[in-house]
């Protein structure tokens, strides 16, 4: 992994930041811009000043409440839980990591904010290509994608099919499973099957009919699948290609895991995961087999449109928000 030349450490404001945030749950328009005191980092953690914010449709669900059974917040509460920026302070016990330090990776605190606390194990130093809203839209999608990869032993020569392989953790899925020499079958929409082809994969149109469509672009037939969609018969399907519940393997939808028996799939910001994943995503993007594809950059203060955005649910690869 290529390493960032240091910058000079941002100065930060005496006590306070701007962030966007809500104080109860609702739609998009819950979303306030508000003045925070400046978080400090406790052991183990490091301070970013924040330069672009990845939004994920789990920031939606949390923010309209249908998740506060297993995602409980406090108000006001920050949303977001990954970012890219420049370090600017370090919790006690941090090593290897220094004030200046160009950084991404999973945030600890709500990342649509002037500056977020991060876990210093997994906070991974942005290379130069790699542009701040590149790095914002990599952590979450590039450490769900080698997770689930790992939880269906995918081996090279296999056939995967990805499920919503046109969003923000399907477009980094398929590529690190057709880098790791899998044939990749990817469901969109026609709108979005050049991508797909264009990332190595083989598009299929979802909805009626999906089974005999991947039949017929299969003849070997279906490993494993990740499914990303969460919707439909996405589900049904992956058991009927593959045969089994034994490698489908779902982030989407825990209630329909639940009633047919496959495994669902979530993470956390402190899992140790992080860093082969990243490892990982950063050697294939430095090898040019990796695109990190963005739908579209919001400033902070339109993160209420973003959120419309990610819920009207067709975002092609990443929105990121600038700071
Ligand atoms: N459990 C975890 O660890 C974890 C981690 C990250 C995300 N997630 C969840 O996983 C899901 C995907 O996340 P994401 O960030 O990739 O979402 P996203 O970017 O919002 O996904 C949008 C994509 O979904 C596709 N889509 C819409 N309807 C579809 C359907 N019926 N069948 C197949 N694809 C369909 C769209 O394709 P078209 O535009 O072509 O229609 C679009 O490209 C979300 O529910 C998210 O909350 C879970």
């Amino acid at each position: 992994m290529s390493q960032s030349p240091a910058s000079t450490a941002p100065t930060a404001p005496t006590t306070s930041m701007a962030a966007v945030a809500y104080s109860e749950f609702g739609p998009a328009d819950v979303l306030r811009r508000q003045e925070f005191p400046l978080p400090e980092p406790g052991p183990g953690q490091v301070r970013v000043a924040v330069r672009a914010a990845g939004v994920n449709a789990l920031d939606c669900k949390i923010r309209d409440g249908s998740l506060r059974q297993v995602f409980p917040v406090d108000f006001p509460h920050i949303p977001g839980v990954e970012a890219a920026g420049v370090i600017d302070a370090l919790g006690e016990g941090v090593t290897g990591l220094t004030l200046g330090d160009q950084v991404f990776g999973p945030t600890a605190t709500g990342s649509y904010a002037g500056y977020a606390l991060a876990p210093a194990a997994v906070t991974t130093l942005k290379p130069g290509p790699l542009d701040w809203e590149q790095a914002a839209a990599l952590p979450v999608a590039a450490e769900t994608s080698y997770r689930v990869l790992e939880l269906l032993a995918l081996r090279p020569g296999e056939t995967l099919l990805v499920h919503a392989a046109a969003g923000a953790v399907g477009v980094i899925a398929v590529q690190i499973a057709v880098a790791r020499g899998a044939t990749v079958i990817g469901t969109a929409s026609e709108a979005n099957h050049d991508l797909l082809r264009s990332l190595g994969a083989i598009p299929v149109a979802y909805g009626d009919g999906l089974v005999d469509r991947v039949r017929a672009v299969a003849p070997d037939g279906v490993h494993a699948a990740m499914d990303g969609a969460g919707r439909g018969d996405a589900l049904a399907a992956s058991i009927e290609l593959t045969g089994g519940k034994e490698r489908v393997v779902t982030i989407a939808d825990a209630a329909g895991a639940a009633r047919l028996g496959v495994h669902f799939s979530s993470g956390a910001s402190d899992e140790p995961r992080h860093r082969p994943a990243f490892e990982e995503a950063l050697a294939l993007f430095a090898a040019g087999k990796l695109r990190v594809v963005i739908h579209r950059v919001y400033p902070l203060d339109q993160a209420a449109e973003a959120h419309r955005e990610s819920e009207r649910g067709h975002v092609t690869g990443k929105i990121v928000l600038t700071v």
